[in-house]
């Protein structure tokens, strides 16, 4: 199968099944997919067109976004995937990192118990051990219905014969030309003197070789075979610490999933080591617990409702959360409405409540962050919503020597010393502190909706802390709001997370009076040029799947 040969023939079959409008996202009567990159798009539309179901697709997709979009796609990373079949069973994967077994709660702070400026985020010692080649393998043998060579073919294709960059991502890959040098030992495909440009085509020779193994020899190659030797020399050439023991042990999990009711809406979400669903599902039902009444979007109240709300949410995710397997997290406690009402004692509807008056904190950091979203329907109905990442953009910019790929800086994600910020600003405590082959507190929140036991919406978004946000707004966005689905992934985003305590927002997210308005109840602000990247699917009244691709990226919406 060679899908770019294709790639032309479908798109102008979407056009001829689908129609695109500036409300409205890509409308097809049977299946949809929706991801960060066009080639990705395609590969996710050819396997669907081939009968493959949502699950076939989602593998598909993956290894074509750890070629296509290697800022964030991976796999030398991991993620969590959120699954309803069409008969209405709901289940989720967790393919989360984990740390290594020579990982201990001090490892990155110094003499004094200080935290080491970049070792938890640059080069070998900020690695965790990779998830996302078993979580797709696991994927597959449970739902695949294609064989798994014809799944990694496109994505093989893809790096043998090149990737012609976007203006985005040739922009990014010259930002981080400094850190790839800094974190490589030996020249590295992404790195060019002069700089990228769009149009320029990047060819994966090594990265082509290692799906190629992946291809025929599947997990094993990953876990125990080359590739891991790969892996295992570029750790000990570099004073890495992950061992071959580390990824014969790592193992993905199937989780039962988070659920909860919103309005008529059940809430199908991820559990820990994810905070996603716990937080998303204590912000919905904080609106209906505080008894908030509707308020226009974007006003003052509505904005204030939002940052309340999340001050709160946030301010227990740092106490509470972690990974559920090493730390007692109190999921029903926290999702108990008598809980959150009471959390909402001291909500005032006319002034900000200090986030220092909630539990105390210091914070100051808030950097960019990265990490990948898709969305796929089938024609049967299945979808699966799965939210992938390297950590921060190109992950520890570590490229394994003769396998092609980066390895995470997913270690960040731990909190490196309570109450110390990691590279979102997110402090953290106990809960979520280094342990031996732990996972890291996550906020990825891939997300399925259903009305009346029937599929709804599949939505998730990257953006570090503001993924739970990004996603809680796009839900209120429609079910509140009654924008289209593309109207909710195109609107103007808000963020709070107890700390720092301000709300961050998109440029004209709202006016200079509701600004004022804000301030004058004891808010104040910070600027992001974007919050959140939502890739999501809307099932219309008429069973119809609008597909929204967020205009903040190269994300693409294709359906049939
Ligand atoms: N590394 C981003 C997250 O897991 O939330």
């Amino acid at each position: 199968m060679q899908p770019f040969k294709l790639f032309a023939v479908l798109l102008i079959a979407s056009l001829l099944f689908a129609c695109k409008s500036p409300t409205q996202g890509v409308i097809a009567d049977q299946a949809m997919v929706v991801t960060a990159h066009p080639d990705a798009s395609a590969i996710g539309h050819d396997i669907l067109r081939m009968g493959g179901n949502a699950y076939d697709a989602a593998i598909a997709v993956q290894f074509a976004l750890a070629v296509a979009y290697p800022r964030a796609g991976n796999i030398g990373g991991g993620g969590f995937a959120v699954i309803r079949t069409a008969d209405g069973q709901s289940t989720t994967l967790d393919f989360r990192e984990k740390a290594p077994l020579a990982a201990s709660e001090t490892m990155y702070l110094d003499e004094l118990g200080k935290p080491i400026e970049k070792l938890s985020t640059l080069g070998h010692y900020a690695v965790s051990v990779p998830g996302t080649v078993r979580g797709m393998w696991d994927l597959h043998q449970k739902y695949g219905s294609i064989p798994w060579p014809a799944l990694i073919e496109p994505a093989y294709y893809l790096a043998k014969n090149g990737v012609v960059l976007t203006e985005a991502e040739a922009k990014k890959l010259n930002d981080f030309q400094e850190a790839f040098y800094s974190a490589n030992d030996h020249a590295i495909v992404t790195l060019k003197d002069n700089g990228w440009q769009a149009g320029d085509t990047i060819v994966y020779q090594e990265l082509a070789a290692t799906l190629k193994r992946i291809q025929e020899q599947g997990v094993t190659d990953f876990y125990e075979g080359q590739t891991a030797q790969y892996i295992v020399e570029e750790m000990q050439r570099n004073e890495g610490i992950i061992t071959l023991e580390d990824l014969k042990k790592y193992e993905a999990k199937w989780r039962e999933p988070l659920t909860g009711k919103y309005k008529d809406y059940t809430v199908i979400s991820m559990p820990p080591p994810s905070s996603g669903g716990i937080c998303l599902l204590q912000l919905l039902q904080g609106i209906e617990a505080a008894g908030i009444v509707q308020a226009e979007h974007n006003s003052p109240a509505y904005i204030h409702m939002l940052s309340e709300l999340e001050r709160r949410a946030f301010a227990d995710r740092a106490t509470y959360l972690g990974d559920a397997d090493f730390y007692p997290v109190p999921i029903d406690s926290l999702l108990d409405p008598e809980y959150i009402a009471e959390n909402l004692a001291d909500f005032d509807l006319e002034s900000a409540t200090p986030s220092n008056s909630i539990k105390a904190g210091e914070v100051n950091v808030v950097e960019s962050i990265e990490t990948t979203h898709f969305s796929i329907v089938d024609a049967k109905g299945n979808a699966i919503a799965l939210t992938t990442t390297l950590n921060g953009n190109y992950g520890s910019k570590v490229m394994v020597k003769g396998a092609g790929f980066f390895l995470n800086n997913e270690m960040d994600d731990f909190s490196v010393k309570p109450g110390v910020p990691n590279m979102f600003g997110l402090v953290g405590a106990e809960a979520n502190k280094i342990e031996a082959e732990k996972r890291m507190l996550s906020s990825m929140t891939p997300t399925i909706l259903e009305k009346e036991g029937e599929l709804f919406m599949v939505v998730g978004t990257p953006g570090g802390s503001t993924i739970i946000t990004s996603v809680f707004q796009t839900i209120l966005n429609v079910v509140d709001h009654g924008m289209t689905m593309q109207e909710a992934v195109n609107a103007k985003k808000v963020h709070h997370q107890w700390l720092p305590d301000r709300i961050l927002h998109e440029p004209n997210a709202f006016s200079k009076q509701t600004k004022a308005a804000l301030e004058a109840m004891g808010h104040t602000f910070e600027e992001r040029t974007y919050i959140g990247k939502v890739d999501a699917i809307l099932v219309l009244p008429d069973g119809r799947l609008e597909g929204a691709a967020d205009p903040r990226g190269d994300d693409v919406a294709m359906g049939f």
